[in-house]
């Protein structure tokens, strides 16, 4: 019979990548704690109208990559394909601007995009995701990016560039809109269809087009940064006096537009040559009109989403595994079987014990705790068994002592201690 596989793009994690998954979220909770963060966990699935108002009808993600379906025919449900819209839904639904003036919320999980798999890019991926509800100072984008960069510095990553951008605000948007349409006049044929259609809904979406035509003549546009008002210009300047003070380095990329509609004032986002052509693995930013977009009071906010696997693949060497503290070998039916009791009780006393049920020689179980680097081996011998007693050796040092059978597990729990 066929072996059923998984769905493309969508992959599992196996083990020991998942203990190096395990920390990357244990130290996302420390870092992010010390900052103030809460962790919320929201589900998967929502109504299909929250992406479509939050994300934009003119974004890809909502354009192509959802997964939509009707749920028994009676509404439009979808994978979540990103966190932010999904947490500021939360947010508002259970009021936890009402308690609160300053919300700062993350959570990790699963998203769904139905983009063309290949490296770095999945169909389901996952994201750590920081959200700040209330303020709207720059000194809270540049409290962000510290924040991100701590935690990347704290997994030990380098080599990685920081682009900041200002997407203005709808003060001066209108402006440059009218810009950019008047740039593109008379080469609308030359565009995609995709881009024809953005002119209509958001000519800025024709910087995100991955079409080489398309990217060229939009590279001669005129950029958002010349036509940004006072009070935007005002802000920007602070966030990056702010990073500056931090010594936080970072490039000005007025290129970036990122993939989402909500976007407002500072964007940011976060890449590594040695990802190849899917090098951001994170992106955020401000969207001070989103909370109110999506039915709720002006409440600005910012946040960042960082791409797990993409963070996962730029640490290669993984972590290393915590290595057991005995293996115990055993010859012999009786021995196997007092090897299980101690082995176990040690276990339930919090020892990390490896042993072999199998009964293999004893020569494959040594080299099976060389290869686990066990620190201590416990040989059990048939003989040595009858007369209570067993072999400690020390891995490393490769010294060996008697010891009493009857009173080893008090022993080594002591000496593991
Ligand atoms: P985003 O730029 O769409 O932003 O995604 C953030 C990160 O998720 C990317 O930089 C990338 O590392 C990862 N990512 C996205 N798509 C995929 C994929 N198909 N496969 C693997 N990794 C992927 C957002 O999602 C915004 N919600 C970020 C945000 C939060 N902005 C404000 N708050």
């Amino acid at each position: 019979m066929e072996t059923l596989t998984a769905v493309r793009g969508f992959k599992d994690i196996l083990p020991p990548e998942t203990q190096l998954w395990r920390h990357i979220e244990d130290t996302a909770r420390k870092v992010f704690s010390t900052f103030g963060f809460q962790e919320i966990r929201v589900p998967i699935l929502e109504k299909t109208d929250l992406f479509t108002r939050g994300i934009g009808e003119s974004t890809d993600i909502v354009e192509k990559e959802m997964y939509t379906f009707h749920d028994r025919g009676e509404e439009s449900l979808t994978l979540r394909p990103e966190a932010t819209a999904s947490v500021i839904r939360a947010y508002l639904e259970h009021a936890l601007h009402t308690s609160e003036t300053v919300t700062k919320l993350f959570t990790i999980g699963p998203m769904f995009r139905r983009e063309r798999p290949q490296k770095g890019r999945y169909r389901q991926f996952h994201q750590i995701d920081a959200e700040i509800l209330g303020p709207d100072d720059p000194r809270t984008d540049a409290e962000l990016i510290l924040m991100l960069i701590q935690f990347l510095r704290t997994l030990g990553l380098n080599g990685l560039t920081l682009d900041i951008n200002s997407l203005g605000c709808p003060e001066c948007r209108p402006a440059y809109r009218e810009a950019i349409l008047g740039y593109l006049h008379g080469q609308e044929e030359q565009l995609c269809s995709d881009c024809r259609r953005r002119l209509k809904t958001n000519p800025l979406r024709v910087f995100d087009c991955k079409v080489d035509l398309c990217g060229q003549i939009i590279g001669q546009a005129p950029r958002l940064t010349q036509f940004i008002c006072s009070g935007c210009r005002d802000h920007f300047a602070k966030v990056q006096q702010a990073l500056k003070q931090f010594e936080l380095p970072y490039c000005l990329n007025d290129k970036m537009v990122r993939g989402l509609d909500y976007y407002t004032r500072t964007t940011f986002e976060v890449t590594a040559g040695s990802l190849g052509a899917q090098n951001a693995v994170v992106g955020g930013g401000r969207y001070d009109h989103l909370v109110q977009e999506l039915g709720g009071p002006d409440i600005p906010g910012i946040g960042f989403a960082i791409g797990f696997e993409r963070l996962v693949s730029m640490i290669p060497e993984g972590i290393p595994l915590t290595p057991p503290a005995l293996f115990i070998a055993a010859l012999g039916e009786p021995a196997l079987q007092r090897a299980f009791l101690i082995g176990n009780r040690l276990r339930c006393g919090g020892i990390i014990v490896e042993m072999d049920h199998a009964g293999r020689s004893l020569k494959s179980q040594m080299k099976k705790a060389d290869r686990l680097q066990c620190k201590y081996t416990l040989i059990i011998g048939e003989r040595e068994l009858q007369e209570n007693r067993a072999l400690l050796r020390d891995m490393s040092a490769s010294t060996q002592e008697e010891v009493c059978l009857d009173q080893f597990e008090e022993m080594f729990s002591n000496r593991a201690r």
